[in-house]
């Protein structure tokens, strides 16, 4: 399972990618005001760090509109996966720009018939919000699974699963054994996943043990 990192903040991408854990970048309208910065300068910085997609989020609400921001977008690197709202709009500019070679991610996703349309339209990327569903008392993860079973039957759908909304490390986890081709995660859940308390106890131990011999390495 590929690991998108959920954030438009560099020095939180810049780190994470040094760990190797970082195979794309997923923004969104709510991330990129939380910078404060311009769009087009995170898009451009995030770009020089990270190889691969890198989901930038149109704004037009109409399919003529989300197609010029998504050609304008798509301008900044060869990487860019333009983000389209689940709508009808958004299907249309989704069907356009995937017929003119740009990824596409399509988003705002909360049923598996929604995801279904937009495998018909030619989605790169599905991104179903599993935290929101949650949210809602709704196991988000069963539309993992839902999504994933229409997916499989249907050889012609080459759309991947991008888990969104994700919360937890159980999200994770459970989001891989489900089969999903990318989860997307925001920075202190990724790190969350590296933790252990017995990894922590045991390193503890192993220093105390190796100061005791009263040796250095080097
Ligand atoms: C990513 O593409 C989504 O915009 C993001 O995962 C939404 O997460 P949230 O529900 O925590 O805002």
């Amino acid at each position: 399972m590929k690991f998108f990192v959920d954030t438009a903040d560099i020095d939180e991408i810049k780190e994470l990618a040094e760990a190797g854990l970082v195979d794309g970048v997923t923004t969104n309208p709510s991330l990129v005001a939380k910078t404060g910065r311009k769009f087009g300068d995170i898009l451009k910085d995030i770009c020089d760090i990270v190889d691969g997609p890198v989901s930038a989020e149109v704004t037009a609400l109409d399919a003529p509109g989300m197609i010029a921001q998504g050609e304008k977008l798509a301008k900044t690197a060869d990487n860019i996966a333009v983000k389209v709202p689940l709508t009808i709009e958004g299907l249309k500019a989704c069907r356009h720009l995937t017929d003119k070679g740009i990824m596409v991610n399509v988003t705002l996703c909360f049923s598996a018939v929604q995801a279904l349309m937009a495998g018909k339209a030619g989605a790169t990327f599905i991104s179903p919000f599993v935290g929101r569903l949650d949210d809602l008392a709704i196991d988000g993860m069963d539309l993992i699974a839902e999504i994933r079973a229409i997916y499989d039957n249907y050889d012609s759908i080459t759309t991947e699963i991008l888990v969104a909304s994700v919360r937890s490390p159980n999200h994770v986890a459970q989001a891989a054994i489900m089969g999903a081709d990318v989860c997307t995660i925001p920075p202190s859940t990724l790190r969350q996943l590296i933790k252990h308390p017995l990894t922590d106890i045991g390193l503890a131990a192993f220093l105390a043990d190796w100061e005791k011999t009263g040796q250095e390495i080097g």
